[in-house]
């Protein structure tokens, strides 16, 4: 803490805090705090818990967001809320991901989607000039669906190219069996042009394979393109002449280009040249000087896991869902789209919201569909049930993820260097000795044992 360098990052963190404060009291929000002890909420991590001595067997969890209050605040008519708030997630820890973090957390009543995002970008506007960043307004917004095809991931880096192209319908039928039989049975084809590694060596492209592996890819061809005009690569020969300039063509190809391919599922596909994307752009060093903030939105209301076979909310079920599709939820889920929206800042999530449902049937519906049973409805969901039966304002909202907009404005790697005594990626802080191990006396207290 005594470097320069760590006050300063403290000094960006307190002056972005400070100007969402004053952006937000401007604007007519009243600031809430809400309980840490608290009950779990569906945001997907696993919770913290914390036993309760007085309810022997019974546990609190810390909540992962304030998300069910904030909601509750609505109803009870406090129709313009902010909270810089706490939350905690026992997931497991990224560059970009700490056990608990800071959300600036908001929620307004009497509002539709792109009321929430122009108030957003009105608050942002005034936080990047606080913290001495210039950026054009109105933001770019991007459909959730745009932003896989063309980045493969929905919280796109947009400071540099190097696009995903869709080669699906070029490839149909052709030659080469791996893409061939991935179009048959339904999959897609796509590819990146990474600029300027054609010559680079098979080894070191052969390393890129297990990128592309480590994101579920069963392999990963390539076509080297040298700069003294020479081709390389496993696959031409099975391509054929014509499947191959027509790839060219698609893929803009020029001497010193190197593509690389995936032919997968559409979320595996994405995923992997999403990944390899990034990586080039470092290995490469393509320039991604400044910030680019964008939204990314109508994102699909579900997702579909293939291990547990259930459904799930791509945001968190209490989104609102356009109601042309209210009748696909039992029917045809995976069509259902959504009124959420995040921001996107440099490749991260900076954060992200919804409309809320203010309907009660719609909600249990939207439930039932999560796969909550009666019971779970009624124990976890109950008071945010009977709350909407009274009768809710439609409201949404938004939170923004603090320590990683802080980290990105003070151009670190990791959040860690904006939060004053961070975990480590196991979640143990090294100065406290925390997490400690406890007396049997205060475990006996709250009713547990040690196995
Ligand atoms: P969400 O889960 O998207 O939404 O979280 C909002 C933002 O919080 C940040 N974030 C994190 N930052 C650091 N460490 C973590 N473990 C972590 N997890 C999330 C991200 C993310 O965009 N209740 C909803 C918001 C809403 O609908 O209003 C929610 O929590 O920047
Ligand atoms: P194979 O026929 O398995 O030897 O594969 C030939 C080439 O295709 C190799 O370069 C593999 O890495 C690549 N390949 C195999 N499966 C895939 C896939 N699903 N997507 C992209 N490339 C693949």
């Amino acid at each position: 803490l005594r470097r320069p360098e760590m006050y300063a990052n403290l000094k960006v963190r307190h002056v972005v805090a400070q100007a969402m404060r004053s952006a937000l009291n401007k604007r007519g929000f009243l600031e809430v705090e809400t309980p840490i002890l608290a009950n779990s909420t569906p945001e997907g991590a696993r919770d913290y818990i914390v036993p309760s001595r007085p309810n022997p067997g019974k546990f609190y969890a810390l909540p992962q967001s304030p998300l069910q209050f904030k909601q509750m605040l609505m109803v009870g008519g406090i129709e313009r809320y902010y909270q810089i708030a706490r939350c905690f997630r026992d997931e497991d820890l990224r560059a970009d991901r700490q056990p608990e973090f800071t959300q600036v957390d908001i929620e307004m009543s009497f509002v539709q989607e792109n009321d929430v995002i122009d108030m957003m970008e009105g608050v942002f506007k005034e936080v990047l000039e606080a913290a001495g960043v210039e950026h054009e307004f109105p933001l770019q917004r991007m459909p959730w669906k745009e932003a896989m095809d063309r980045f493969g991931c929905d919280r796109p880096d947009i400071r540099f190219g190097m696009e995903l192209v869709d080669l699906t319908e070029i490839v149909r039928g052709c030659g080469f069996g791996v893409f061939a039989k991935a179009v048959e049975a339904g999959n897609i084809v796509k590819a990146i042009n990474a600029k300027g590694a054609g010559d680079w060596s098979r080894g070191d492209i052969d390393k890129l394979a297990d990128i592309a592996s480590a994101n579920g890819a069963k392999g990963m061809a390539w076509i080297a393109y040298t700069t003294d005009g020479k081709e390389k690569s496993p696959i031409i020969k099975f391509l054929g002449d014509e499947v191959h300039a027509k790839i060219k063509e698609a893929m803009n190809v020029e001497p010193g280009d190197l593509v690389l391919f995936a032919a997968d599922t559409f979320d595996i596909a994405n995923a992997v040249l999403s990944a390899l994307r990034l990586h080039m752009a470092e290995a490469l060093n393509i320039p991604r000087d400044g910030h680019k903030l964008l939204w990314v939105v109508d994102f699909p209301m579900f997702k579909y896991d293939e291990e547990t076979k259930k459904y799930a909310a791509e945001h968190h079920p209490f989104t609102m869902i356009p109601k042309s599709d209210w009748d696909k939820i039992e029917t045809d889920p995976m069509a259902c789209g959504s009124y959420s929206y995040d921001i996107v800042m440099d490749g991260f999530e900076a954060g992200g919201g919804s409309i809320r449902i203010h309907n009660a049937e719609l909600q249990k519906r939207v439930l039932k569909r999560c796969g909550v049973d009666d019971e779970d409805m009624e124990v976890k969901f109950g008071h945010l049930i009977h709350a909407l039966e009274l009768g809710a304002p439609p409201h949404g909202g938004i939170a923004i993820g603090l320590d990683r907009l802080v980290m990105l404005l003070a151009g670190k790697d990791s959040i860690r260097d904006v939060i004053a005594f961070p975990k480590t990626s196991s979640a143990a802080d090294p100065m406290t000795g925390a997490p400690n191990e406890v007396t049997t006396r205060q475990l006996k207290e709250v009713n547990l044992r040690t196995l």
